[in-house]
């Protein structure tokens, strides 16, 4: 059964659909503008692994045409790259009311995103993830970008797609500890602001990733970004609770030199915003226990000495937390919690505290 998520932003709205048939349900949507033509960029190793599966997507929503090839990896969402598919784009002839189509993980997204909202001023997008990380988080809610020597997702636009098809097909091929990082951006919606939804994880317990729960468990996590979305589509506000874990997460994860997925130091990030929120007094004890056994529970370890990569150095982590673009005023920004379910943001975290506090968590 495919399931439906709105995403209410008046004339940028779009629907999220989810499950099995998700490309044949997209007919019908992608119906708004029949007669469009479609330039299809697509990640080379989902097309290697579904090269029929997608080609039949493509005849049920009549695109015609061969896919632009995204190299597999960080490394694609450059300048570079980005020049070249915007020359294909020229080649191809696409006009401002035609389309592009992303197939992939949040690489292939972000970068056909990024010339989305470029190309000839702005054209429309459609994304179909193919990761379970894409489709919990960055294929919904518009952010789109590529990186720059000093740092990830500097270089962007707010552009949001016109319809997201989140095929599960895809996720047959995907490795498991893939599915399981993709699998934190679904629990961090819970914590963040949904104690019910936390329950039912908890509920679903080792069960959590079979297909029968993984899909209501996604689009929870997809109604939840919704709202958050609707209500902060440029993130001057509320929005920024979406990066809960991840201003720990993304030090540990440059730290780990490509050893940590995303989703992995995500994970591990999202524990220690709970235990540091324990040591501030924001947060009961219990509740960042909960936390903790719930990831190791599904096979997500949170403890720094084990981590992959580690040993971690609580310095060099807070060096890189000080560079990270969402702090302001020269503060470090975290996203910290009162309990499961109810995150804050903290506008000026105290530093030496915070690396006292780091040098126990790496030990
Ligand atoms: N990935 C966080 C956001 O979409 O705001």
């Amino acid at each position: 059964m495919t399931e439906l998520v709105t995403i209410d932003l008046g004339d940028r709205g779009y629907e999220v659909l989810i499950g099995q048939d998700a490309w044949a349900i997209a007919r019908k949507l992608a119906a708004v503008a029949p007669n469009r033509r479609y330039a299809v960029m697509a990640d080379s190793n989902v097309l290697r692994h579904h090269r029929e599966f997608i080609a039949s997507g493509l005849a049920e929503l009549d695109i015609a045409g061969t896919p632009i090839e995204i190299p597999e990896g960080e490394s694609a969402k450059s300048f570079g790259l980005l020049e070249i598919v915007l020359s294909q784009l020229l080649e191809r002839g696409l006009e401002r009311g035609d389309a592009i189509l992303a197939i992939g993980g949040g690489v292939t997204g972000d970068l056909a995103g990024f010339a989305a909202a470029i190309y000839k001023r702005g054209i429309d997008f459609i994304q179909v993830p193919t990761t379970l990380l894409a489709m919990a988080d960055s294929s919904v809610g518009g952010k789109t970008a590529i990186n720059m020597p000093q740092g990830k997702n500097l270089v962007g636009a707010f552009h949001q797609p016109r319809l997201v098809v989140a095929d599960f097909r895809f996720l047959e091929t995907l490795p498991k500890r893939q599915l399981l990082a993709g699998y934190a951006e679904i629990i961090k919606a819970a914590l963040i602001g949904d104690a019910d939804f936390f329950d039912r994880l908890e509920f679903s317990n080792r069960d959590s990733l079979s297909a029968l729960h993984l899909q209501a468990h996604l689009k929870s996590a997809i109604e939840f970004k919704a709202r958050i979305v609707e209500a902060d589509e440029r993130e001057s506000g509320q929005r920024a609770l979406l990066n809960l874990g991840h201003t720990f997460g993304h030090a540990l994860e440059s730290e780990s030199d490509g050893k940590l997925l995303h989703g992995e130091a995500v994970a591990a990030g999202i524990a220690l915003a709970f235990d540091y929120s324990v040591r501030c007094g924001y947060c009961p004890a219990e509740d960042a226990a909960r936390v903790r056994d719930y990831f190791s529970l599904v096979g997500l370890e949170t403890q720094l000495a084990l981590l992959l990569g580690a040993p971690y150095s609580a310095e060099a982590m807070v060096e890189r937390m000080r560079h990270d673009k969402k702090n302001a005023g020269g503060k470090i920004r975290l996203i910290l919690a009162r309990g499961i379910g109810d995150a804050f943001i903290e506008g000026a975290a105290d530093e030496a505290d915070l690396l006292n506090f780091l040098k126990d968590k790496t030990q």
